[in-house]
């Protein structure tokens, strides 16, 4: 199958930032606080020994949180106690994904929308394992910038990759390397939902492209018909109030493809599943609420079994 590249949207300069300092790269950082709680807790599913200093190398949230002791009501925040205990979950079901798909064959590991992913430096790759993260420029510079400082050393061989999902960022990754005769793991945690949809069915469209047979992906999605409705969620608020990012407004907000039936219809196996799923197989993590912002959240698996 083959897609069009979506029409290169410029980002403009007044609406949006390139960076971590605002806009949709502000989410990189809230995902890296929850990291860093996730890893503070006795009983955490993953572990991220760089995310905290993410958290404290930018001014936009040095005064954010990165243990749950430092939260005043705890747990009971529904921010940094059960949306950072989302991110923790996700973070280690998604690793399990990643080592799964490497242990089947996968050499190339591509994550979109990285943000301030650590996998290349946090697990256990196999040798000869090369991971390209591709993200905003601002975003991969700030993350570079704060991992030296750390002298962090990767597990595999980690290629950013600074380009736009909305524009054709297969040259980029082609011109660094990918190799699409091999097979990919690839993964978009917390990303579809901010694209518009014909960047994602673009992206949809070139992955099951470029994907040799045994390559995999594991993808985000929200299922709601109208985000609106949970704008008075307590997940929502809390974000919008405590640090400032309105999810809502980042998100797009157009109807969504369907992607899952998409790769289906061209041969991938797929899995979707609800996060609270994993947190029954985990034993810890968010479980439904009333009003709840993450009842439509499904976390797809698709594996491409045949050529
Ligand atoms: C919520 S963060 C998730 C980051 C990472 N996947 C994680 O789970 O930690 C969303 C990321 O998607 C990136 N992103 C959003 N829109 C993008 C676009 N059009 N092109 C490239 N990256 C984008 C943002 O810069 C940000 O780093």
């Amino acid at each position: 199958m083959t897609g069009t590249a979506p029409q290169h949207t410029r980002p403009q300069e007044t609406r949006e930032t390139e960076g971590v300092d605002g806009g949709v790269g502000l989410t990189a950082l809230l995902v890296a606080a929850a990291r860093a709680i996730e890893t503070h807790r006795d009983d955490s599913l993953a572990q991220d020994v760089h995310a905290e200093h993410f958290v404290r190398a930018a001014p936009a949230c040095a005064d954010w949180p990165v243990r749950i002791e430092q939260v005043p009501d705890g747990d009971g925040n529904p921010l940094w106690g059960r949306f950072a205990r989302y991110f923790g979950l996700r973070t280690r079901v998604l690793d399990d994904f990643l080592l799964g798909a490497v242990r089947t064959g996968a050499r190339q590991v591509v994550l979109l929308g990285a943000g301030l992913d650590t996998r290349a430096y946090r697990l256990e790759w196999p040798s000869g394992c090369v991971v390209y993260e591709i993200d905003r420029d601002g975003v991969l510079a700030f993350k570079h910038r704060v991992l030296a400082e750390l002298s962090a050393t990767a597990r595999a061989a980690r290629v950013p990759v600074p380009v736009d999902l909305r524009g054709d960022w297969v040259t980029a990754l082609t011109g660094a390397g990918f190799d699409p005769a091999a097979p990919t793991a690839w993964l978009a945690e917390g990303l579809l939902f901010y694209l518009p949809a014909p960047a994602e069915t673009y992206l949809v469209d070139t992955v099951d492209r470029l994907s040799a047979r045994g390559s995999a992906l594991a993808f985000e999605a929200k299922l709601e018909k109208d985000l609106l409705d949970y704008r008075d969620s307590a997940i929502y608020t809390a974000t919008r109030q405590q640090i400032g990012i309105d999810l809502l407004q980042l998100f797009d907000k157009g109807p969504r493809p369907d992607s899952a039936g998409r790769l289906a219809a061209t041969g991938w196996s797929t899995a979707t599943h609800t996060p609270f799923d994993f947190t029954r197989r985990h034993g810890r993590g968010p479980l439904p609420e009333p009003n709840d912002a993450l009842e439509g959240n499904r976390w797809v698996f698709a594996h491409r079994t045949r050529e």
